[in-house]
């Protein structure tokens, strides 16, 4: 996508001659210089302490985060590589999330574009950028299962979907390292937080999980698996207790599964402080003791805990920790500095690399901001809105024109200067032919006071169609920033119920961190289009949605409860024994006085909310209408270790082209432990014309199918299997195929069983 030509590959060492320049350099070094290669300490904002200096002279530490300037970056791989005894270049980290200065949609935003490309694009834009300045580390994707949208970190992560989160991350992946992690421009990844974050009890941050191992390996793990499959460099370990054992010192997560099973051979890295956390836990009594259990569990690299600088020396010395495991640790993460090419040229010239935001990158940002936003409701065509037939618009809310709170979390270097506001953007697309009328209504989105209601309602009243910008300002979201009441915050609601009154049209256009619980204000707008934060370019790009330039091709990542109580709610939950129905859930309202509670108990639901959310996972609308038919298998039976073919035609019945995200589900309805009511298992972003058909087609090898069992063990069931094609999880359209052993095997078996017998 670049039209600047990427310099030449330095030459990364094949395999075996990269393991003996790692195992030349360890056989040189003392103690005290491994131990520095496990540390990561904090950058000082453009400043370097002589006592920074003195330690990379000595080789006591290995890597840096948050320094981003470009000619401190420089000057400290300088100290490390001429001044030190060894001469081992650093690595310097930052968390580019989503972007660098040019700010992507969010993470969670851009899984709902269901579309790799538009992900990967986005890591590749952010390594340019954030390499110029001399990073070479992100920490970055974040593939935390997020099923509680109350935790302020869902905006992060790549949504509730163990297969969408692995086929994003792996693209995301892709993005940041390229296909060649030595040449310039490419950046180490981090598949974060390893593992089980997202679980973390009532939404709220860094609590207690408690997930049992199955669940574990079949819904928390698979997308740190298929990142590790994309080549990531790092993982970071999670702050949270994973059973009672802290991820940073979890053999079982480090060194059993991501070593042994996993064969992953890159480093990983504890987040901030979480080792010396070990003891705030109660698993260990202090910095030492945590050190020697980050250390045997097989954590390598130490992020500003200072327990490995502290006490590994001695621990090594003591016998708590062996030279071996040391040794071992210290290889993981020289294996990545020579993968990416830092022992061959660790510095930075920014001339080499593309201008920041340039027109490309924002053309990009732009890009996955319109691919990302999801039209989640949208009443007798209420939207698009027709610029030629409109005279006057009201744009209302605090979030109509602030280009810092679209771009979100995680934007230390985002830079609002570049943010084209949707105001802005509204304004262009119309220029003098409609008359705009903008009242901010709100300070903020947190705001109680209805100062500004009357202002608002009175352009409402006089408007053609009222544009409502609302939702979450960048801070109600991300690292501890979480949520118990994921309503609209402040009065956005009382808001919108007066507004209401005026009988104009009302679209609401959302721009928050996370799902939000929509029930209370859902029926009194025509439209809602969710845009999360969606970045530099979210002005334009929604502003082409709702004029209709584009029409909207975004699914939901994670499900959009009505309530907040209904969470934990997504689509592949289980059946349980007594699942609701349309019939049979009771309203609270419909309970007749002094009703009696009955012996038979009923189905699972609540009173007050039912069982279904507001709007499900895969839910997005178009300008256009897509109807599903003629779903088909290539078989009706396929052996284990082959695939099928699973097809359904799908019909653009609108009056524009447009793009839909076409989507498998599959279910096993009887196994050896219970299985989720649905699972997708491929989907397809595909354009069709008007009036147009498309054979959407989708390969299902029965390892897609396999799934953790009582021993742990991964494998696949024979037995019948649903499989269903639509455009949401809660598609209709139904076929079946059954999965069988080899009929070799199958035969032997019989024989075996009836000698047995
Ligand atoms: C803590 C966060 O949990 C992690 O995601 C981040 O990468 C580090 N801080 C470094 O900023």
């Amino acid at each position: 996508m670049h039209h600047h030509r990427e310099p030449a590959s330095k030459g990364p060492p094949a395999t075996e001659a990269l393991e003996s320049r790692v195992q030349g350099i360890l056989s040189r070094m003392t103690l005290a210089e491994k131990v520095g290669q496990l540390t990561l300490v904090n950058g000082h904002g453009g400043h370097i302490p002589e006592e920074l200096k003195t330690a990379l002279r000595e080789g006591r530490v290995g890597s840096v985060l948050n320094e981003v300037d470009v000619g401190t970056v420089n000057e400290l791989q300088r100290i490390a590589v001429q001044e030190s005894r060894l001469g081992i270049p650093l690595l310097v980290g930052r968390d580019v999330i989503h972007g660098f200065k040019t700010v992507f949609p969010l993470p969670l935003g851009q899984a709902a574009s269901w579309n790799p490309e538009v992900v990967r694009r986005g890591a590749r834009v952010g390594a340019l950028e954030a390499a110029s300045a001399g990073i070479n580390w992100t920490f970055a994707p974040m593939v935390d299962i997020g099923r509680d949208p109350r935790w302020g970190r869902v905006a992060e992560c790549l949504g509730e979907d163990p297969y969408l989160s692995g086929v994003l991350a792996a693209a995301m992946v892709r993005g940041f390292q390229g296909e060649d992690l030595s040449r310039k421009g490419h950046i180490a990844a981090c598949a974060k937080h390893f593992a089980g974050y997202g679980a973390s009890e009532a939404g709220r941050d860094y609590n207690t999980t408690n997930i049992p191992e199955i669940e574990l390996r079949n819904v928390h793990l698979p997308p740190f698996k298929a990142a590790v499959d994309a080549g990531v460099a790092t993982l970071m370990t999670s702050f949270s207790d994973l059973n009672g054992v802290p991820a940073s010192a979890n053999a079982l997560l480090l060194t059993r599964i991501l070593r042994e099973e996993w064969g992953f051979d890159g480093f990983v890295v504890s987040d901030w402080e979480s080792i010396p956390q070990l003891a705030v836990h109660g698993l260990t009594a202090d910095a030492r003791e945590s050190a020697r259990e980050a250390a045997n569990a097989g954590l390598d690299v130490d992020m500003a805990g200072h327990a490995y600088a502290d006490h590994l020396e001695s621990l090594v010395a003591e016998g708590g920790v062996t030279p071996e495991r040391l040794d071992a640790l210290v290889a993981n993460v020289l294996r990545i500095k020579f993968r990416l090419g830092l022992f061959e040229d660790p510095f930075t010239n920014p001339a080499d690399f593309p201008a920041i935001a340039n027109e490309e990158h924002l053309r990009a940002a732009r890009q996955a901001a319109l691919e990302s936003a999801v039209l989640l409701k949208n009443e007798e065509r209420t939207l698009p809105l027709d610029g030629a037939s409109l005279a006057s618009l009201a744009v209302i809310g605090p979030l109509a024109d602030d280009g810092y709170e679209q771009l979100g979390t995680w934007v230390f270097d985002g830079d609002p200067t570049y943010s084209r506001t949707p105001l802005q953007a509204i304004r262009e697309a119309v220029g003098d032919s409609v008359d705009i009328q903008y009242v901010r209504a709100l300070e903020t989105s947190r705001s109680r006071n209805r100062e500004g209601f009357a202002e608002a309602k009175a352009a409402a009243a006089h408007a053609d169609a009222v544009l409502l910008f609302l939702g979450e300002e960048a801070i109600l979201s991300g690292e501890a920033h979480c949520r118990a009441d994921i309503r609209l915050p402040g009065a956005q609601e009382a808001l919108i119920h007066e507004l209401a009154e005026t009988g104009t049209p009302l679209i609401l256009v959302l721009m928050a961190g996370r799902p939000l619980a929509l029930e209370g204000v859902a029926h009194q707008v025509g439209a809602i289009l969710c845009g999360w934060h969606g970045g530099t370019m979210a002005g334009p790009a929604l502003a082409d949605l709702l004029f209709g330039v584009e029409s909207p091709s975004g699914k939901l990542p994670a499900t959009f409860p009505r309530v907040t109580g209904q969470i934990p709610i997504y689509y592949a939950h289980k059946n349980t024994g007594k699942p609701s129905t349309p019939g049979s859930f009771v309203h609270i309202d419909d309970i007749p006085p002094g009703a009696p509670q009955h012996s038979v108990g009923g189905t699972s639901f609540h009173l007050d909310a039912g069982y279904t959310p507001l709007f499900p996972f895969g839910h997005g609308l178009s300008y256009a209408t897509f109807e599903y038919a003629n779903i088909r298998t290539s078989r009706e039976t396929v052996e284990i270790g082959e695939s099928i073919a699973i097809s359904a035609d799908v019909t653009n019945t609108g009056d524009r082209e447009a793009e839909e995200v076409v989507q498998l589900y599959v279910r096993d309805p009887v196994a050896t432990v219970t299985r989720p009511v649905r699972e997708l298992k491929g989907f397809r972003k595909v354009r069709i014309g008007a009036g147009e058909t498309l054979a959407v087609t989708f390969e299902l090898h029965t390892d897609d199918l396999a799934f953790h069992g009582r021993d742990m063990r991964l494998a696949s069931e024979p037995g019948l299997f649903h499989a269903w094609i639509g455009g949401s999880s809660e598609a209709s359209l139904r076929t079946e195929f059954e999965v069988v052993s080899p009929a070799t095997r199958r035969e032997s078996d019989l024989q075996h069983s009836s000698e047995d017998v």
